[in-house]
């Protein structure tokens, strides 16, 4: 006969038997009351997932700390689940779940779970996080104003010239998404000395930078921007928001010549073959993407090849897993001792 219990390590409880543990929410000790485990699963989807059950573990020795896929045990021990690109349904195995952290900033994969259990959200928002993200904005953005794309392709051809090169304070850069990472970033950007706009759908109050709001205002954003910088989430109003139309509404005479894009988002607000017609047209004069519809881009699509163009594989804000483990254990010591979670995701809004 089936045993009613089975231990972490042993593989995942699945099936018939996790039904039967539904049914009667938990683990029965030999007193026939429940345990409660209030166990952390860490279920994540990338060559670093070693990494951070690892983190898991080390943060939160004193816890009972599983993985997926071949350390789940009993699914009614699981309170609280850790996860980055794990498995639709997965996460509606566990009957006692009480939050789930999105180990990393956008939602979007976990929010497109149907079955996605409905208790709170909370998503990653870490000083380590934004630092990188917003390096990789300065670089790309500083790439483009000081012309390095054309001095590596003179280099190549052994060319010695200078190229015209405006100051900072000349130039405007635009920044779509002024949540954690973009308000870190345009601060950034403004301390560099250029002038920054910023575009999201409340207004902002950042010094240094202008704010414009929602649908309304953002031509008028688009048409002072001359780098334009996004770093939107995923959602059903920012889907496929990068597009021909939108591009074209950039300011491309104003001191830079011509107008840029770098995309830190998420790929799916992007349009790629209008990227290539709006770098083909003159509307872009350059881009740097970090994130494509399709992950990893196509080996097909022209935008490997494009000369205007700069390509980073989702790379932009690779999130250590020691700094956010810690963090997320914290939370969950926090909410223990009645506090509440921190960085909720709006299943509404969609992020
Ligand atoms: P936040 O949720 O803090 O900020 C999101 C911002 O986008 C907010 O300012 C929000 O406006 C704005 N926004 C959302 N929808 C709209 C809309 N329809 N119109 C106008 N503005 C909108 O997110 P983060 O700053 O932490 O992260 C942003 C995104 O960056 C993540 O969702 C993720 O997709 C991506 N990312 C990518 C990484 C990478 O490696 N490439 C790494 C980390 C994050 P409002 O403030 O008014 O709500
Ligand atoms: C994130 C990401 O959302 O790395 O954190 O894309």
């Amino acid at each position: 006969m089936a045993s009613t219990k089975c231990e972490p390590g042993e593989g995942f409880c699945s099936g018939p038997l996790t039904r039967r543990l539904t049914a009667f929410g938990g683990t029965l000790s030999h007193k026939g009351r429940r345990e409660v485990k209030n166990a952390i699963f860490v279920a994540v989807e990338s060559e670093d997932a070693p990494a951070w059950y690892a983190r898991f573990r080390a943060a939160a020795p004193e816890r009972d700390v599983r993985r997926w896929p071949d350390k789940v045990g009993d699914a009614a021990d699981i309170a609280y689940a850790c996860a980055w690109k794990a498995p639709h349904g997965l996460l509606a195995q566990f009957p006692n779940l009480k939050a789930i952290f999105n180990l990393g900033a956008g939602a979007d994969r976990l929010l497109a779970d149907p079955d996605l259990p409905d208790v709170p959200i909370a998503r990653a928002v870490h000083p380590d996080l934004t630092g990188r993200m917003v390096e990789y904005v300065v670089l790309h953005v500083l790439m483009h104003h000081r012309r390095q794309r054309g001095y590596d392709a003179q280099q190549r051809a052994r060319v010695w010239r200078g190229l015209p090169q405006p100051a900072a304070s000349e130039v405007t850069v635009g920044v779509m998404g002024l949540g954690e990472i973009g308000t870190a970033a345009a601060r950034a950007l403004a301390a560099l000395g250029f002038r920054v706009v910023g575009w999201s759908r409340g207004a902002k109050r950042i010094d240094g930078v202008e704010s414009f709001a929602g649908t309304a205002e953002l031509e008028a954003f688009l048409a002072r921007s001359e780098i334009l910088v996004a770093i939107l989430p995923y959602t059903a109003e920012t889907r496929g928001i990068l597009d021909l139309a939108l591009l074209r509404k950039l300011k491309r005479d104003g001191a830079l010549g011509g107008a840029y894009l770098i995309n830190a988002g998420r790929g799916g607000s992007q349009v790629d073959a209008d990227i290539v017609a709006a770098l083909d047209e003159g509307a872009l004069a350059g881009a740097t993407l970090d994130v494509f519809p399709v992950e990893p881009l196509p080996a097909d699509s022209p935008l490997w090849t494009h000369p205007q163009v700069t390509i980073t594989p989702h790379a932009a804000g690779d999130l250590s897993p020691d700094a956010l483990a810690e963090s997320v254990v914290a939370q969950i010591r926090a909410f223990e001792a009645g506090e509440p979670l921190r960085h909720l995701v709006d299943r509404a809004r969609g992020y």
